[in-house]
């Protein structure tokens, strides 16, 4: 497991993670983005950076390439650490170039977005894609340390706060009424950084939780997927359309959409569910993007998801309640059909 490091003074926690380590030398990983907003201003004492380009579709082998062609030029050695900085794509690249450069360099995360903090940078998943899939070639390889602060959140637009707030959401549902209540209360676009970062804690801690009992992803960890199925479908039906949706809020719509489900098949409390729905609707969340004539598109999208064994199943992960989690559901299409309908009817 990763050493995880709430604070809002990340230049500190960043060379205290550092100097526990005791590298021979330092290397960042960043986009060019972050290189150009986040970096002047955590204003570190290392020169060695390797900034790939910006956006998910460079999340591919010629930008890994890159990376340890540099790692190779700048003599980073087996006792050497990488910083990687930046979004889900960064952490997950170079997490993965840390993980294969001389069979394994030690590495520390430290997430800028809301998303990638939540999610990509805990949990010890990293990869890159390729032939079109995602995530298709990777390695379980945990970061040594994980710097989470809520000082990069404050650059980002209102989409990828929201973005992020729907994993955290779906952390909460994983976890509780407890949890799920604050979250409904709190607003991450006008709420104060301080409350982000704690309610950012109770929710990393979920997952910790998760990934600690299953890091390989054999059985609970597929929890972890709630709302990912129908929520790439929703995000691939998106992309199809040439109109892209930012992760979170397909995650957002599909977590309504296997909500629904869980209430139809596990008995998930109404009165729950619409409270759910009543936040999405005000949060700031898009209406649904999709209408009937979607329908086939997108269980077929479901049906392709890697995470199901055979073609002819579509597997859910669903709640009977807030913490009470059935891994492996396999669903029907009329009912996958009659919960995209009854979502759509609640959005209204
Ligand atoms: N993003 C889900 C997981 O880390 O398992």
């Amino acid at each position: 497991m990763s050493r995880l490091i709430f604070s809002d003074s990340p230049r500190s926690a960043l060379l205290y993670a550092v100097s526990d380590l005791n590298p021979s030398s330092v290397h960042i990983v960043t986009d060019t983005t972050v290189a150009r907003i986040v970096l002047p201003q955590l204003d570190l004492p290392w020169s060695a950076i390797t900034a790939i380009p910006a956006g998910e579709e460079f999340k591919d082998l010629a930008s890994l390439q890159q990376v340890w062609t540099a790692l190779i030029e700048a003599g980073v050695s087996r006792r050497s650490v990488i910083i990687n900085i930046g979004g889900g794509m960064v952490t997950d690249l170079g997490g993965f170039a840390a993980a294969t450069f001389k069979r394994g360099v030690r590495f520390i995360n430290f997430p800028t977005t809301l998303l990638s903090a939540v999610d990509a940078a805990v949990g010890g998943k990293t990869g890159i894609n390729f032939g079109g899939l995602k995530n298709e070639i990777g390695a379980f390889a945990p970061a040594e340390a994980v710097v989470i602060s809520a000082t990069p959140f404050a650059t980002l637009p209102v989409e990828q706060l929201l973005s992020g707030y729907a994993e955290m959401m779906k952390h909460a549902l994983l976890s509780g009424p407890t949890q799920m209540a604050e979250l409904l209360q709190f607003d991450p676009v006008t709420g104060s950084r301080d409350t982000l970062l704690q309610l950012l804690e109770r929710s990393i801690a979920v997952k910790e939780r998760i990934v600690a009992a299953d890091p390989t992803e054999q059985g609970m960890r597929k929890s972890l997927n709630l709302g990912h199925t129908a929520g790439h479908a929703i995000e691939a039906l998106a992309i199809n359309r040439g109109n892209p949706l930012p992760h979170g809020y397909a995650v957002a719509a599909g977590l309504g959409i296997e909500l629904v489900l869980s209430h139809l098949l596990k008995g998930f409390p109404s009165e729950s569910l619409r409270r759910y729905i009543q936040w999405l609707r005000t949060a700031g969340y898009p209406r649904t993007s999709y209408t009937c004539r979607d329908y086939k598109q997108l269980v077929s999208l479901m049906r392709h998801d890697k995470k199901n064994t055979c073609s002819a199943e579509i597997n859910f992960t669903l709640l009977s309640s807030p913490g009470t989690i059935c891994i492996d559901c396999t669903v029907g299409e009329e009912e996958i059909n009659a919960a995209l309908d009854i979502y759509r009817d609640m959005m209204e």
